[in-house]
């Protein structure tokens, strides 16, 4: 099943986390139209605020390989007790590929809680706003 194949890949993902100052790793994984899985994890840097994140991470790698059609995220931390969402910053982000984005927010035990892109970022500017009328 594609949703339980995501969760364990954002867990994967979350391994490769390179994060010395925050000790806090987080894993991504995206699903595209054609059901290809591109990951990420965050990527911290001495000049922190050059940290990148692993949404981030996942899809400028994903857009970089050739793909622009996302149905899916699935987001992990190490945090048990709660499900956590994307940052502000990545939601935009990911808004830029598409409105209709699932997010799997994922717990260590690969739990998750399903909400969508639209639920997270409402009222959001799109590309669409750009567009000339
Ligand atoms: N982080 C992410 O990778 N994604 C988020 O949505 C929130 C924060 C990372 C950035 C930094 O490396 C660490 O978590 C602590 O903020």
């Amino acid at each position: 099943m594609a949703v339980a194949e995501l969760v364990a890949k954002c867990l994967q993902a979350q391994e490769m986390a390179y994060c010395p100052y925050s000790g806090f790793p987080v894993g991504a994984a995206i699903l595209t139209t054609g059901g290809a899985i591109i990951t990420g994890c965050n990527v911290e840097n001495a000049s922190y605020g050059l940290t990148v994140c692993a949404e981030r991470t996942a899809i400028q790698r994903a857009v970089a390989e050739g793909y622009r059609r996302f149905t899916a995220i699935a987001v992990t931390c190490d945090i048990k007790d709660s499900f956590v969402g994307p940052c502000g910053a990545c939601r935009q982000v990911l808004m830029e590929f598409g409105t209709e984005w699932d997010v799997y927010l994922t717990k260590p035990d690969g739990t998750y809680k399903k909400t969508s892109l639209r639920e997270l970022l409402p009222l959001a500017f799109t590309p669409a706003h750009l567009q000339k009328n």
